[in-house]
């Protein structure tokens, strides 16, 4: 999320809220087909079974988590995912993550957790950066600055290479993600089956030119932080998923995570508002990739689920439901 005068939960501006039904899986069935790589990408090493991530775009706040944790039942047994990844930088409070958030997300078997320009955002964070391995804040920052930018997570056998990076337009970085990305690859080679690379960034033309630097190199190039998800997901012609943006895991309900009314009034007066995490029309948005040879992807599919229903009260059903 971009940076702004919050206080409390996140806050930036300018959201486009996207139609409920327009744009990839709705609670139950999507309505566009995954997008399926060209015929044309070259032959890989074939894998003995298929591999799939399920990368979730950026939480925010307690409703975020709340609504990861209830999707994520539902998305396991409809996709079965191998990996699941999510991007964690505005999950506390709406900026930042802190160490207890980031425990509940993996003791969840959420497999790594990405970050972006609120890495830092909390102090508690700093410590557990440098010993937890499957965190990562963006790779492309001082490596004076705390914690790690690739991690390398396995699961059935199967090794999938962490990439974070911050775009380089209206976001500070330590250097350039297009050179910086090199270096990580070149600690990956040879080490993983797949890489994912979340690229945090604010300018669409920057995660685009990433996304064809490195078709054919790395099985998904996904962008996050203006947590409006983009319609634009497919695989490249040699064989990398992409998107643009996937989006974000919070309430729609807002002006990209915080209470409409209080982006509004910022917008209006241009006055400094205090900003509040909105708690209305929570949405999970991801992206599930599906890949059958390594470093190369065979559909990207777009996810866009409401929150699940809170269970009718009465005849004990009736259960507290944290907001
Ligand atoms: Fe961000």
């Amino acid at each position: 999320m971009a940076e702004s005068e919050a206080t409390q939960e996140s806050g930036d501006a300018d959201a486009d809220i996207p139609s409920e039904r327009t744009q990839g899986a709705g609670t139950d069935t999507p309505t566009e087909a995954p997008q399926r790589a060209e015929a044309n990408a070259p032959p890989e090493q074939e894998q003995p079974t298929g591999v799939s991530i399920l990368f979730v775009g950026d939480l925010v706040g307690s409703i975020g988590r709340h609504t990861l944790l209830e999707c994520l039942p539902i998305l396991r047994e409809r996709y079965a995912p191998t990996f699941v990844v999510v991007n964690g930088e505005n999950v506390a409070g709406g900026l930042g993550i802190t160490p207890k958030v980031a425990a509940e997300l993996f003791r969840n078997d959420v497999d790594a957790i990405t970050l972006g320009n609120h890495a830092y955002h909390r102090r508690e964070i700093y410590t557990y950066l440098e010993t937890e391995q499957r965190i990562v804040r963006p790779f492309n920052y001082l490596q004076s600055q705390p914690g790690r930018g690739l991690c390398v997570v396995e699961k059935d056998g199967v090794r999938l290479g962490v990439v974070n990076l911050s775009g380089n337009l209206f976001l500070k970085a330590g250097s350039s993600a297009f050179t910086a990305i090199e270096t990580a690859m070149d600690r990956l080679e040879g080490t993983v089956d797949h890489i994912l690379v979340d690229m945090h960034a604010e300018a669409t033309s920057e995660k685009v030119a990433l996304g064809w630097l490195l078709d054919g190199r790395v099985s998904a190039v996904v962008g996050t932080h203006t947590h409006v998800p983009t319609a634009d997901a497919r695989v490249l012609p040699k064989g990398t998923a992409y998107i643009t943006d996937v989006g974000m895991t919070g309430p729609r309900g807002g002006v990209i995570g915080v209470k409409r009314e209080q982006a509004v009034e910022s917008l209006v007066t241009q006055m400094p508002v205090r900003f509040e995490t909105s708690k209305e029309d929570p949405w999970l948005m991801g992206v599930l990739i599906r890949c059958s040879r390594a470093l190369r992807a065979d559909s990207i599919e777009q996810i866009l689920m409401p929150r699940p229903p809170a269970p009718l009260a009465g005849a004990g059903a009736a259960r507290a439901r944290p907001s």
